[in-house]
């Protein structure tokens, strides 16, 4: 640990740690589960063991214990035909969550900087070349 780990709390402490994770989780799967165009990937998913393994994954991306032992993205996700727009609905139903539950612009920010970063691994549906 450094000096700098002391001064400066990591994005998962300042936004409350684990319940604070746990109730934006719950409110983003209400939005994406109300949501036509998702909510049809998401029948016959069991959602207690999908809601912790984002929890954890959430968790992660913000700094805090590294607990997420789920399958890699790739995997998880493969042969779902996701399009990029999908992923940006989901992606923006994430940002909702966090600014309704109060968590500010710059975290919000570095979220959804890291969860572009999953994009590549995620959307298989992509329009034909040309
Ligand atoms: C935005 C970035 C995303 C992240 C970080 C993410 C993360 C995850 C994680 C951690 C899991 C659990 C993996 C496991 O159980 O081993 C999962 C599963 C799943 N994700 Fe995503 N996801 C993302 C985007 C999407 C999008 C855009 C869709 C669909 C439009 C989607 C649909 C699903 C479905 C249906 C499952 C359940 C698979 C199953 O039943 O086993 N995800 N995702």
């Amino acid at each position: 640990m450094t000096q700098a780990d002391l001064e400066t709390p990591s994005d998962y402490a300042a936004v409350g740690g684990g319940p604070a994770i746990a109730a934006v989780v719950d409110r983003f799967y209400q939005l994406v589960l109300g949501d036509d165009r998702l909510k049809g990937f998401f029948e016959g998913t069991e959602m207690v063991r999908l809601k912790r393994h984002q929890v954890a994954l959430v968790s992660q991306v913000m700094g805090g214990p590294v607990g997420y032992e789920g399958r890699d993205l790739r995997a998880a996700h493969a042969g779902m035909n996701i399009s990029s727009e999908d992923f940006g609905s989901v992606a923006g139903h994430l940002v909702t969550a966090l600014t309704e539950a109060g968590v500010e612009r710059d975290i919000i920010d570095r979220v959804v900087t890291t969860i572009a970063g999953t994009e590549a691994d995620i959307v298989e549906s992509r329009p034909a070349a040309g």
